[in-house]
């Protein structure tokens, strides 16, 4: 068993005018623009909820939760992540800490970023010191997207 194992993952959403956007599981103030997903479109919380999954080689959400399956209609990202916490729990290991990076060209979330991390922590059970969140513009070569990409490194406890 190995004592420590790094999962990462990325997800992207595009953006459209009369959306939500939601990251991290906090709905963003002031959005011009939302994802465009089946439920609330929350790509930080796909990015990290795959992080945890390809951490132990568990394959990806589309496999557990695929949004062609009506089981899986209403799920939201908050239950997404909780149940691929359960899976990375249920195999010995826990998360030590995820570092996430967003890319998006506005709005500015610096103000943020306590927020979702305190957010992202709950969600995870980690302190929001463990949490590490970076943003980023794309530059303006992808202004209609939102991204996200995220390490996590688990622990055997
Ligand atoms: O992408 P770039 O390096 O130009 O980002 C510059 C700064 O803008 C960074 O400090 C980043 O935290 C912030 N930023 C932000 N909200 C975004 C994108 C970037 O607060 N949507
Ligand atoms: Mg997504």
């Amino acid at each position: 068993m190995l004592p420590y194992r790094i999962g990462y993952g990325e997800d992207a959403h595009r953006l459209e005018v009369g959306r939500r956007l939601v990251l991290g599981g906090v709905e963003i103030p002031g959005a011009e623009r939302g994802a465009v997903a089946h439920s609330d479109g929350d790509a930080a919380l796909h990015t990290l909820s795959d992080a945890l999954l390809s951490g132990l080689a568990l394959g990806d959400i589309g496999q557990y939760f695929p949004d062609t399956d009506p089981r899986w209609a209403g799920l939201n990202s908050a239950d997404i992540l909780a149940r691929c916490l359960d899976l990375v729990r249920g195999r010995g290991y826990v998360p030590a800490n995820v570092a996430l990076v967003i890319t998006l060209d506005r709005p500015k979330l610096g103000a943020l970023r306590g927020e979702i991390a305190r957010r992202i922590a709950e969600l995870m059970q980690l302190d929001a010191g463990e949490v590490g969140v970076s943003f980023k513009t794309s530059e303006g070569l992808a202004p209609d997207h939102v991204q996200a990409r995220a390490a996590v490194l688990l622990v055997w406890a």
